[in-house]
């Protein structure tokens, strides 16, 4: 199954993708995850994203569109993949459906978490992430780790992303709807929205996805 996730900074994208991914046994993959590890890594694509991601605005589609090919073409996402953050624009979306054409398969569906802006306000002020992996996401109050600063996962120490401060998520929303949101209806000519409400316990969201997933016969 191949599965694209949308939805704005701060959905609950990265926190659905973690539990969808293993219920479906495919791979998770974040552009999102994948800059990151580079940046700790202090890779050149690292520095060169880091420059993007600070200010808010998107990596270049060059170079993201390249990491994100290598990705899946790894073997653990021959039998499917679950995207989320990719495509993040149109031209990102033209070229995932060239390379899927490419090698005969196509995507199962989109899901789109729907979330009113107040609320991923709310989500990415208190959201905190581990140093050691930034899939490790906790929260304030939502989310609170077992032991205060220290990821359940691993121990490593937890995080605001520098990208969560108040200017830069008022610039990454702005570029959401400028340049992300066009995507949901591209994929609507393709019939492959389906539009999930994101409010609420992380359980009931990821049980409506799973149900909706089901509806679209987009499961098996
Ligand atoms: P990326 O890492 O993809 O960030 P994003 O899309 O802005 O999304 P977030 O990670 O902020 O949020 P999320 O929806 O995953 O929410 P989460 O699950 O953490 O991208 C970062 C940057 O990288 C971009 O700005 C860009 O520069 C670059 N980039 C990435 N991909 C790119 C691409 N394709 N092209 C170009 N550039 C690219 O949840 C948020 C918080 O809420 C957490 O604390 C969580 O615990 C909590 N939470 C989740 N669900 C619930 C719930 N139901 N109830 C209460 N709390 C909840």
């Amino acid at each position: 199954m191949r599965i694209v996730l949308v939805g704005p900074p701060g959905a609950g994208k990265g926190t659905q993708a973690t539990r969808l991914a293993e219920k479906l046994r495919i791979p998770h993959i974040s552009t999102g995850d994948l800059f990151r590890a580079n940046i700790s890594r202090q890779t050149e694509l690292g520095k060169l994203a880091k420059s993007y991601m600070d200010a808010g605005n998107l990596v270049p589609d060059e170079v993201t569109i390249a990491m994100a090919k290598d990705r899946m073409e790894q073997p653990d996402a021959e039998g499917g993949f679950l995207l989320d953050g990719f495509p993040r624009n149109v031209s990102q979306a033209e070229a995932l459906d060239e390379l899927l054409r490419s090698e005969g398969i196509s995507l199962d569906a989109v899901l789109d978490l729907e979330v009113p802006e107040e609320e991923v306000v709310k989500r990415i002020a208190g959201r905190r992430i581990c140093r050691n992996d930034s899939s490790h996401v906790f929260h304030d109050e939502y989310r609170r780790p077992q032991q205060e600063g220290a990821c359940d996962v691993c121990g490593g120490e937890l995080y605001q992303r520098d990208d969560d401060s108040e200017d830069t998520v008022r610039k990454r929303l702005e570029v959401y709807h400028t340049q992300t949101e066009p995507i949901i209806d591209y994929y609507k000519g393709q019939g492959l929205v389906v539009t999930i409400p994101a409010m609420g316990a992380v359980d009931d969201v990821t049980r409506r996805a799973l149900e909706a997933l089901k509806r679209e016969g987009a499961d098996a």
